[in-house]
């Protein structure tokens, strides 16, 4: 069976990371993966994850298995990020939450669940998206469409044209929103924006499918929930996939939740108990160590505190590495306009430098970039700027 396999294509984001290991170029930069630098190039443990684990591994007396949902108190902690403190749709119990491995595995878990419970249903992605969106649902069997987001010329969300798509979608499909810090353009709807969209998605009975990776790298904890939040005061039923990967820094520890929302506590229940099969058997129950840190965190305020501290410098650092780019490549002689990088949230900017320019990054300067010309600006930092901005204007 082996010998008849032709090479798969390598992934394009982590199979970067792959090739860069292979980098000689002693000034290599990776700004492919999403993962945040700090100004010393590392991505250390955060102070708030280090003394969680500490606790944890004194107390801890047990390694048996969780329950298929995995780490009790997690999901409750999820929540009230989510949704907020008290929360109607908590308090009248319409919520359940399953942890799951990373946010990746909360995609497939959703992925799984609506191709057994809804066939027919499409999935509606944004053009562009994140690289692994199509091909996790296409996986599972979720036939997927694209819709309208950026609009290359003004650099800006093409909002009319997303309307004009979600509008003709037939109901009962499910539409993936990026909750925040929209991967890979940047760009997030405006407050208005997500009104109308929660109710587009409520008149046409689609089911809103929000991805939550960045929840805190764009404005902050409750100001990135605010889509959500609307989307939940306008439809009945809804999923969630967080990741707790980059504003835990829990990346290795694939620390994610799938949570539904229905129109009622029976429904609720009912629609859980058909996720608890899919995960069965996809890998069983989640690994417990990440998401006993995130409940452990979220539940002392003494270590909250330090957790929001450490998350806001990461997003203020992030902020200013914006700036700093910008300002750079206008040093180094860049005469386009590149202040849309200002403007757009979280790790990542599209830089629309194109397929030759990200490959001339690559084999001249040892600088990764993802094929789409996404960079990731948190994996910039004050040492490899001037490098970093030296190049672009050379392959510009
Ligand atoms: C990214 O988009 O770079 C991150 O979400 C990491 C990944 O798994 O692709």
């Amino acid at each position: 069976m082996f010998e008849s396999l032709t090479l798969a294509p390598a992934d394009p984001i982590l199979g970067l990371t792959e090739l860069f290991q292979q980098e000689p170029n002693p000034r290599k930069v990776n700004l492919g993966v999403g993962v945040y630098k700090n100004a010393a190039g590392g991505t250390p443990v955060l102070a708030a994850v280090q003394e969680a684990e500490r606790r944890l591994l004194d107390q801890s007396t047990s390694k048996t298995y969780l329950p298929i949902a995995g780490h009790p108190q997690f999901g409750a902690h999820i929540q009230t990020l989510l949704f907020g403190a008290g929360h109607r749709v908590v308090r009248s119990n319409r919520a359940r939450t399953a942890h799951t491995p990373g946010g990746t595995g909360a995609l497939r878990v959703t992925a799984d669940f609506l191709h057994r419970h809804s066939p027919a249903s499409k999935l509606w992605l944004s053009d562009p998206t994140w690289e692994n969106h199509r091909a996790v649902f296409a996986g599972a069997g979720v036939e997927t469409a694209l819709y309208p987001y950026y609009d290359a010329a003004t650099r800006s969300l093409d909002f009319s044209g997303m309307l004009a798509a979600l509008g003709a979608a037939s109901p009962g499909d499910a539409v993936l929103l990026h909750a925040c810090c929209h991967n890979p353009t940047g760009i997030d709807p405006e407050p208005e924006q997500w009104e109308q969209l929660a109710a587009l998605l409520a008149e046409r009975s689609l089911l809103p499918l929000l991805d939550f990776a960045y929840q805190g790298f764009g404005h902050g904890l409750e100001e990135d929930a605010a889509g959500l939040r609307t989307v939940v005061r306008h439809c009945p039923e809804l999923i969630v996939c967080s990741s707790y990967s980059k504003n835990f820094g829990l990346y290795n520890e694939r620390v994610g939740a799938m949570t539904l929302v229905a129109a009622s506590a029976e429904a609720a229940e009912r629609a859980f108990s058909n996720v608890k099969p899919v995960i069965r058997t996809n890998y069983s129950n989640p690994p417990a160590h990440g998401a006993a840190v995130v409940s452990l965190i979220l539940d002392d305020p003494d270590l909250r505190q330090r957790w929001e501290g450490e998350l806001t410098a990461m997003r203020t650092r992030i902020r200013a590495m914006r700036e700093q780019f910008v300002a750079g490549l206008a040093r180094h002689g860049v005469n386009r306009d590149f202040s849309f990088i200002t403007r757009q949230n979280g790790m990542f900017s599209f830089s629309g430098l194109g397929r030759g320019q990200v490959q001339a990054l690559r084999d001249r300067f040892g600088i990764y970039i993802v094929g789409s010309g996404r960079i990731n600006v948190a994996g910039m930092t004050e040492g490899n700027m001037d490098y970093l901005c030296e190049a672009i204007a050379a392959v510009l």
